[in-house]
Parts: structure tokens; sequence; C-alpha cells
């Protein structure tokens, strides 16, 4: 076998082996096995980057190269659902739906509503295309390259599945709790906000810019709807029972009832039943089985008449605010906690609630004393909706104000234009600032000095061994032990070969490290690029700061204010004395120019010398951007083999060039 069969051979293993694992919890190898295999795939792509497939397997685990997303028109509109709150309004539905279907039998089939973002993804001679977000129903955004990492989306279908040429499959991306649990966890060690639930961070992970995250993440997806000329059934169950041969997860928890009150055990069953799910759910769906019935049924302008949406009440209790808090974050943002008598709430004792922002808090008029209501949705953190206004004290106590001075260090607050948050302007001298700045330092995609997270930080700061990053570098192993409280020797080695380790961080994730005011990880990168060193960037202008694809006036004015502080140019020194990495290395140099500087280039085809992925990293190493549609603004289009004739078709029409690999890999070298 040459090596060429080999791939094909390693392909077709590794998505059966996915399939097994992840859609039918049955893995007949071990991970490790499973390991073996994928780098052996990899090895070998990356020797034949002419067999460079999207849907191969290896590319499941994403890259850290920017993607861009294209608006596409979808092929048929993504509805929604009517929604309703109640069971008479259920009834309702039912009554409508017989009298529409005469006096027709019919079956509703009753599935799980699941609290994340729709997705539609079209597959072609079993092999996934396209995966489209709802965007505004008509249109929406191109996810292929992040979908493609979700390990329960079949990049390939099964082989023997018999599935149509050609269909669209829609369904829900899911952040499951466990995922959704680790990632607030690890954002919390870092000081970086959480998501409110596990739809706002499925959704921002889907739209994430490196397809590398998406796949750290662990999203899910549940498909629940199947489109297309030519299904299996007139059933929609049916065709969701095949859907599931073909290798899609569908959920196992969807029935066929007969009867409202089938109907309405369902609803009840699954309001309790749901809360042991591994993934969110809002509601019940309830859809009319037969496809024929669904188009007798027809549609309204918003909503299919053959399917309604049953969403469950979110659970509420009421109990006396005792008082407001105010917590300050890293960034000196000012957030009100009401704390109040603890209450039972979806099975946990809830004794805090966010009031998230001055303007929120004001909206709700509160009083110390007031029963307040608290709810709990698909939020983690329980929020207060109002006052109970059927049991207020007589007399109220004190209305709750926002406070005008930082609870943490007495400055007096500040609001900056546009937001809403209330911030502590004294970064320098406020613990929690100063805190959260050395945590977030120390985090994994900052200086990665693992050994030292919140604890740690907490204790050092209190004992006074520090007091910002620099202070670190200072740290010995004697010093930290001199402490007590359980700091052994080993602990303390492992401190200190974490700091030493982290002086061979590269630049641009120093300066990311630094937290600088809307410096984040993309933004490092495309100052250490265009800047090279930190005096460079220091002495920078802000037109020169402009001139730069991606940095905005706010970016340019706050890099330009770190840098005028003076304790924060005394802070640069320090580090550099000790050998923190304060400019691009040597190699990282050698591999960057400004030779694609201004143009946006679109690649297309099948190449030979580089993989697509390397191209893609090429262009932005030398100052490039990669785009993924072609318009008018493209330089050119770089173009490998087997470019798609509808890509030619309007390159011609806008007059775009068409560049070849040689060409491009020349145009680099002159
Ligand atoms: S069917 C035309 N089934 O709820 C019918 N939707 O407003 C299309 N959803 O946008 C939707 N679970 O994101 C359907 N089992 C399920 C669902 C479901 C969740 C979402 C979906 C849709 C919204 C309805």
């Amino acid at each position: 076998m040459d090596e060429q069969q080999r791939i094909e051979q390693l392909r077709s293993e590794l998505h059966h082996h996915n399939h097994l694992y992840y859609i039918e919890n049955t893995p007949s190898i071990s991970d490790q096995e499973f390991d073996v295999l994928m780098r052996e795939l990899q090895e070998l792509e990356a020797r034949h980057p002419e067999m460079y497939d999207a849907n191969s397997p290896s590319q499941r685990v994403g890259s850290d190269l920017s993607n861009e997303f294209v608006t596409v028109q979808h092929q048929r509109p993504m509805l929604s659902l009517a929604n309703t709150y109640n069971e008479d309004e259920v009834r309702e539905f039912y009554a409508r739906v017989s009298e529409g279907l005469g006096s027709e039998d019919f079956e509703i089939c009753c599935e799980l509503k699941f609290d994340g973002l729709s997705i539609s993804l079209h597959y072609e001679d079993g092999q996934l295309v396209r995966a489209v977000t709802r965007g505004d129903g008509t249109q929406g955004d191109d996810v292929t390259a992040n979908v493609r990492t979700i390990r329960t989306i079949p990049l390939k279908l099964q082989a023997d599945g018999g599935w149509p040429r050609e269909f669209e499959i829609r369904g829900e991306v899911l952040m499951p709790w466990a995922s959704f649990d680790r990632l607030n966890a690890e954002r919390e060690a870092v000081g970086d906000q959480l998501f409110a639930n596990p739809r706002n961070a499925a959704s921002g992970t889907l739209k994430s810019k490196t397809t590398d995250k998406v796949a750290q993440r662990g999203l899910d997806a549940y498909l629940y709807y199947l489109l297309g000329d030519e299904l299996p059934s007139d059933g929609h169950y049916e065709n969701l029972q095949a859907a599931r041969q073909w290798g899609f997860q569908v959920s196992t928890h969807m029935i066929k009832a007969h009867s409202l009150e089938e109907v309405m055990k369902y609803i009840h069953h699954w309001d309790v039943a749901r809360k042991e799910l591994p993934v969110a759910t809002d509601g019940i769906v309830l859809k009319v089985n037969s496809l024929r019935q669904q188009r007798m049924l027809g549609l309204t302008a918003k909503s299919p008449r053959w399917a309604i949406a049953y969403k469950f009440q979110a659970e509420q209790a009421s109990t006396p605010l005792r008082e407001v808090t105010f917590q300050v974050g890293r960034t000196g943002a000012v957030t009100p906690v009401a704390n109040m008598d603890a209450v039972l709430l979806s099975g946990t004792m809830v004794r805090r609630a966010t009031l998230h922002n001055a303007d929120v808090m004001a909206q709700l008029d509160l009083h110390i004393g007031d029963n307040v209501l608290v709810e709990k949705g698909g939020e983690i953190i329980p929020k207060i909706v109002g006052v109970d206004e059927s049991c207020l004290p007589e007399p109220r106590g004190p209305k709750v104000q926002f406070i005008t001075h930082c609870p943490e260090c007495g400055a007096e607050l500040v609001r900056y234009e546009g937001e809403a948050a209330y911030y502590c302007p004294n970064d320098t001298g406020c613990p929690p600032q100063i805190k959260g700045r050395i945590e977030h330092f120390c985090s994994r995609r900052a200086m990665n000095i693992d050994s030292i997270g919140t604890e740690k930080v907490e204790d050092f700061y209190s004992k006074g061994l520090i007091h910002n990053v620099a202070d670190l570098y200072d740290l010995d192993e004697y010093r930290i032990l001199d402490l007590g409280r359980g700091y052994k020797a080993r602990m303390a080695k492992n401190i200190i070969d974490g700091i030493e380790h982290s002086k061979q961080v590269p630049f641009e994730r120093v300066l990311f490290a630094l937290g600088i005011r809307f410096v984040g990880e993309t933004t490092a990168k495309l100052l250490a690029t265009r800047f090279h060193d930190i005096d460079t960037l220091a002495a920078a202008s802000l037109d020169e700061m402009l001139s730069v694809d991606g940095i905005g006036m706010i970016i340019a004015q706050s890099v330009k204010s770190w840098f005028a502080d003076a304790d924060n140019a005394f802070l640069v020194e320090r580090l550099r004395s000790k050998g923190v990495q304060l400019a691009l290395s040597e190699e990282a140099l050698a591999q960057q120019s400004d030779k694609l500087a201004g143009l946006s280039i679109v690649i297309s085809g099948v190449f030979a010398q580089h993989s697509r992925d390397e191209y893609k990293r090429i262009i932005e190493q030398n100052g490039g951007k990669n785009v993924g549609s072609i318009s008018a603004k493209t330089s050119f289009i770089l173009a490998g083999e087997n470019m798609g004739p509808a890509k030619l078709e309007k390159a011609g029409k806008l007059g775009i060039r068409i560049v070849r690999e040689d060409e491009f890999l020349e145009m680099l070298k002159a």
C-alpha cells in the first residue's frame, strides 16, 4: 500500500472510530490507540499536502489560524416556532391541528427543546459541505470550519447508510454542562468574565475566529429536522431514526404521541427529568409527524402551523434582600451583588444573585428587606427579576444605592462612555485589580505559570511577597518556604521552575500577559507582528498603530496610555532585566515580512507545496490578510488546482488577478 492509500484507509478508520465513540458510545479501541492512528494520519498528511481534505478526521483538532465568516443565503428559510408557556395553549394547538386535518388521524412527535443555537448542515455525496448559523432566518454565517471540530457532527456519513445524495439537516449546537462548568472554572481562574449560560458559551465558541478554540471547548450537537427532496419517509420521526443510522446524533428521547394525554404526560415527565440531562433544555417541541400533513397545515408568516414550542417555567423563589455588596474585578469593573436569606431554587441553596450593573439595579428599585423574586433560568448565576409586590414590608427599608467609591481602595468610581459598568480607576493601587492582573499574567494562554493560581496569588500578595508581575521574578524557594502554611520544598521548586520557564514565552504572549486593556490575544499578535519589540511599540504614535489592520482608536489609545504611565515603564524595565522576552525572536522575525501588507487574499483550490493552513500562516506572517470570499476588495486569489468554477467566474467578473502557487512563492522571495 502506498502512502496515499494509507491516508485514505486511516481516514476511513478514524471516521469509524469517531462514530463508535461519540455517537454509539461503544468504542472498540482505546484512546491511546486512536491517538496513534491520528498521529500517523497527521504525519502522512503533512507529507502529502495534495491530499488535503477539509473533512479529514485530522481537521477535528482545529488550527489557530483566523477564519472569517462569510454570510450566505439559506436555501430554505429557517423559521422559528411559536412559543407557549401554558398547557391550555398546548390543548389549543392540538385542537387546531385536529381541525386543520379534517377527520384524518395524526401523530405528534414530541421532542426536547434544546437550548443552544440552531445550525443548518448541508451534505452532498455523504460529506459535510457547509454549516450555516440561523442568522436572521434568511441568511446566516458560514461556520463550516468551526463545525468540523464538533466530534458528534459526522464529516462523512456511514458508508452503507442509504442517505440521499443531497440534503439539509438542522439541529442545535450545545455546550454540555460538563464542558460549560470546566470552561467557566478556567475562566474564573484567570479572571476572565464568566459565561452566563451554556447557550451564550456555545454561541461565543461557534463564532470563534480560530477553530482550535472550538475544538478544545467540547461542543455537542443534536439534530432534529431533516429537509430535502428525497427523504426516506413521510414521517418526521422515521426520517430522524434514519439520520441516526447515517451517523447523526439524534435524541433518543423523542416519542410519537397519539393523543393529547400522551403529549401532556411527556411534558410533565420532562419538566422534571430534564434536570438529569447532560445538556440544557428549555422546553418541549411538538411536531405533526407526517410531512404530508405538515404541508396541509402550512405556515404562517413566521412559523409553521404544524409545530409549537412549550417552554418550561423558569423556577422562581421569593426571599428577603439583606444587603447589596459590590465586587471589583480584574479590569476594575464594579458589579453589584444581592445578598439574600438562603432559599432553595432548582435544587441548590441560593444566597447571592448578580444585579449586573447600576442601570439594572436602579430599574429594579430595590429596598433592603424587600422580598425579591429570584430566578434560575438557563443561567447558572441566579438573577433577581423583580420585587415580590405581594409581601412588601411596611414601612419599606432604605433604598439600595450604587456606590460612588471603590469598596476595596476608596477611589472615586468612573463611568466610561458607552459602557454600562462603573470602574475603579485606581488600577495600580486597588487589591483585586492587582491580584487579578497577576493571575492573568500567570494564566495558561499568557505566561503559562500553571504552578500559580488564584490561591497562591492571594497568599503571596497578602504576605507582601508580590505587588506586581515583576515581583514574581524576585521570588525564590526560601521566601516561599518561609511562608510556612503547607508550602513544601517540592511545591516551592515547582513554582520557581514555572516562573523560570515563563522567560521563554514568546513576545506576543508577554504582551497579552501584561493585561493592557483591550489587548487580547489576537491584538497582541497583531502588535507584535507589526512593531517587533516593546520599545518600538512603546514609542509608536497613534497613527502608526491605527495603520495596523484590526487596531482601532480605542485599542491604540489604551496602549498609548499604558506605556505613558511611569509605573508601567518601570515594570517593563524590571521584566527586561529578568530576561522576559520583550521582542520577537530571530526565528520569528526571519519568517516575517510586510511584503503582503495591505493585501486581502483569497485561497482557493488544492496546493502541492504547502497546505492551505500553511498558506494562511504565510500570508499572515507577511502582513497580508486571508479572507474567505471574493469581493471587489480582494487583491488577488492564491489559486491551486481545481479552483471551483463559481469562484473562477466571480473572479473573472470582478477582474481579480489569479496567482498560481509558484508565482506566489516567487513573490515572497523577491
Ligand atoms: S424544530 C420549523 N426542534 O428552537 C421548525 N427546534 O424557535 C424548526 N430548537 O430555532 C425548529 N430544539 O433553534 C426544533 N427539537 C427541536 C428543537 C428546536 C431546540 C430551537 C431551534 C429553533 C427554536 C424554535
